[in-house]
């Protein structure tokens, strides 16, 4: 969602601060401002749009203040303008707040506030936090107190960095379901919602938690509770460096994360095959072996991307571990009343680790008693944290807000599951072999795929301007089909729309025109026949169908009006190429129209709020 960043130490902190900002831009990028203390006053400049606005105009702060706070807005009180976007203040100008979340009780609070004197200037929730710390400073509490009671105070979510002017040499920064990560530099101090601002000053980190509060000078920090309980905490290393968060000279990070595929599915396969006893090594689930062989009954839940990777788990834990599996969107599973047992698995897909309906429907999974497993990409998010076991994509930072390499490492991640689940329960060995055989194969089929670029530039050139477009799969290929759909949608703005191919007679046939690009995934399997009726049925109407279809099938050439070719592998593997050409053809229709490939409009990477 939004992105905050915070320093402390040595440094010229406004540089500083914008460089972080723009490592975050990804996450939300409609406004953004920075505060800094200049002797004691607070200086604060703001901008509407990208951060390159805000940077323009820097000279109006002191720019070489070594304390300061940044953020980077995706609104969601109130529209994108100067007053809104943050860092907020009190009327004094005593104190200045980058919040990312959202305060529920802010109502009530800033009625409140209003009586002592308060005038708000912003339509935004977030505003609210820095009167009410503004008035615990007025009543002679220090700064990490005055933050503390106004964490007892709020409802909601919130990861915070506060500034105050009596205070100029502190930074107090406070989280409860939004991330917040402290790195720690010599003397100096970097808070962030993302470990993407951090890498570049130091590798060292620590985790807050929620409900807890860090203080910070530029030599030393303490952390305590709501409670006012002092934490010892751990230091972390983060294993990123600074090129893996860098273009590395593609024209956006959509199509860099595209082309790094095969290496990101070698290092989510990295170490995890066993070719003696044709099993995975998943460490994160050795705690949880005995819980996970008695499990009764899977349940995956996720949103968006990941939710589509959910559906193709569902269709290979029960083909190849016989498990009965359930997939649900965590935005209905957290209000709904689910039943589950201890005897269930929950399984929770996150590519951030921190999806606000996601962690959500993981807390309620907890309460009811399920074994609990996260399968994310960002290491140390909050899901990871939470769940009582779980495996990391190790697909390296995605920073397109359109996921490409995290859904694939997904889908190799959770076939590696599937395996582990089988061998566990009724797989042989020969059929175990067989399996890692194409598992292998993965990363160079892959790369086949990236040699048909020029049949996708082409057809993106032709459809650069379809209003439309359908896609259609039957079994793993179905949620394909979403996912080809979403990806369009999202970075293009082009209507697009997932079916599975045979659903198509009950209502979507009737669009069918020479108008409408028809995207078949029609891969040899059990159930290609049908899918060829389907390619018939849409050209009978004179749609005009691209075929995604295996290397060698020379039937389907004939019947659609352009194919690409993909190469053999088992059904349940399938997904993890058939979706690369369709990744591609959205990038290429989307700069085509130029669109902004990595920061497509109202999107966020990171959807942090409901
Ligand atoms: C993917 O292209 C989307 N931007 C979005 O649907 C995303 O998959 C969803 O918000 C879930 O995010 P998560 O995997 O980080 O939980």
């Amino acid at each position: 969602m939004c992105g905050i960043v915070g320093y402390i130490g040595k440094k010229k902190a406004p540089r500083l601060l914008i460089e972080g900002l723009k490592r975050l831009e990804y996450r939300g990028y409609d406004s953004a401002g920075i505060s800094v203390i200049n002797k004691d006053k607070i200086e604060t400049v703001k901008a509407v749009g990208k951060i390159h606005n805000l940077e323009k105009r820097l000279n109006s702060i002191n720019t070489e203040s070594s304390i300061g706070i940044a953020h980077t807005r995706w609104a969601t009180h109130g529209e994108p303008n100067e007053t809104n976007a943050h860092p907020h203040m009190d009327n004094d100008n005593l104190v200045a707040v980058a919040h990312n979340g959202i305060i529920e009780n802010y109502h009530i609070l800033q009625q409140e506030l209003k009586k002592e004197g308060a005038e708000f200037k912003s339509a935004t929730d977030s505003e609210v936090l820095a009167h009410l710390i503004a008035s615990y400073i007025k009543k002679d509490f220090p700064l990490d107190e005055a933050v503390r009671r106004t964490m007892e105070r709020i409802e909601g979510t919130y990861g915070m960095v506060v500034l105050c002017r009596k205070y100029p040499d502190k930074l107090v920064a406070a989280r409860n379901g939004s991330p917040l990560i402290v790195g720690i530099g010599e003397n100096e101090f970097i808070v962030a919602s993302d470990a993407s601002a951090i890498v570049e000053h130091t590798r060292q980190i620590i985790y807050l938690h929620d409900r807890e509060l860090i203080m910070l000078n530029k030599d030393e920090y303490s952390i305590k509770t709501i409670q006012d309980i002092h934490v010892q905490t751990t230091i972390e290393d983060i294993d990123w460096d600074i090129e893996m968060i860098e273009k590395g000279g593609f024209d956006h990070f959509m199509l860099k994360e595209i082309f790094e595929q095969p290496e990101a599915l070698h290092n989510a396969m990295r170490g995890r095959l066993d070719e003696k006893e044709m099993t995975t090594h998943l460490g994160g689930l050795s705690s949880v072996k005995d819980r996970l062989r008695q499990t009764k009954r899977i349940i995956i839940t996720a949103c968006g991307t990941s939710w589509h990777s959910a559906l193709i788990a569902e269709y290979m834990f029960e083909e190849l571990a016989q498990i009965p599996t359930e997939v649900e969107y965590a935005s209905e599973f957290r209000y709904r009343n689910p039943i589950i047992t201890e005897e269930d698995t929950v399984i929770c897909i996150s590519q951030s680790g921190e999806t606000a309906d996601t962690l959500a429907a993981l807390r309620e999974a907890k309460r009811k008693g399920a074994l609990t497993l996260g399968i994310c990409n960002t290491v140390g998010g909050t899901i990871s944290r939470e769940t009582d076991a779980g495996v990391y994509l190790h697909a390296g930072p995605e920073i397109g807000v359109a996921s490409t390499k995290a859904f694939t490492c997904q889908l190799m991640v959770l076939s590696l599951i599937a395996l582990k689940l089988a061998r566990m329960r009724n797989m042989s060995h020969i059929q175990g072999d067989k399996i890692i055989t194409a598992l292998k194969k993965i990363p160079f089929q892959v790369k086949e795929i990236f040699e048909s670029d020029k049949i996708i530039q082409e057809l993106a050139q032709r459809f650069t301007y379809a209003q439309n477009f359908l896609y259609l799969g039957r079994g793993y290929n179905f949620p394909v089909a979403l996912e080809g759909a979403l990806k369009l949608k999202e970075i293009s703005y082009i209507h697009a729309e997932g079916y599975p191919a045979a659903e198509m007679k009950h209502g979507p046939i009737a669009l069918i025109s020479e108008n409408m690009p028809v995207v078949v995934i029609a891969t040899k399997n059990s159930i290609y026949e049908k899918v060829v009726s389907n390619i018939e049925e849409v050209k009978a109407r004179k749609g005009y169908v691209i075929a995604i279809a295996t290397d060698g099938d020379k039937t389907i050439a004939k019947k659609a009006d352009k194919v690409i070719y993909i190469p053999e592998t088992l059904s349940f593997l399938v997904p993890i190429l058939s979706v690369i050409p369709l990744q591609m053809l959205s990038y290429y229709i989307a700069v085509l129209k130029g669109r902004n490939v990595d920061q497509p409009r109202n999107l966020a990477k990171s959807v942090t709020v409901e």
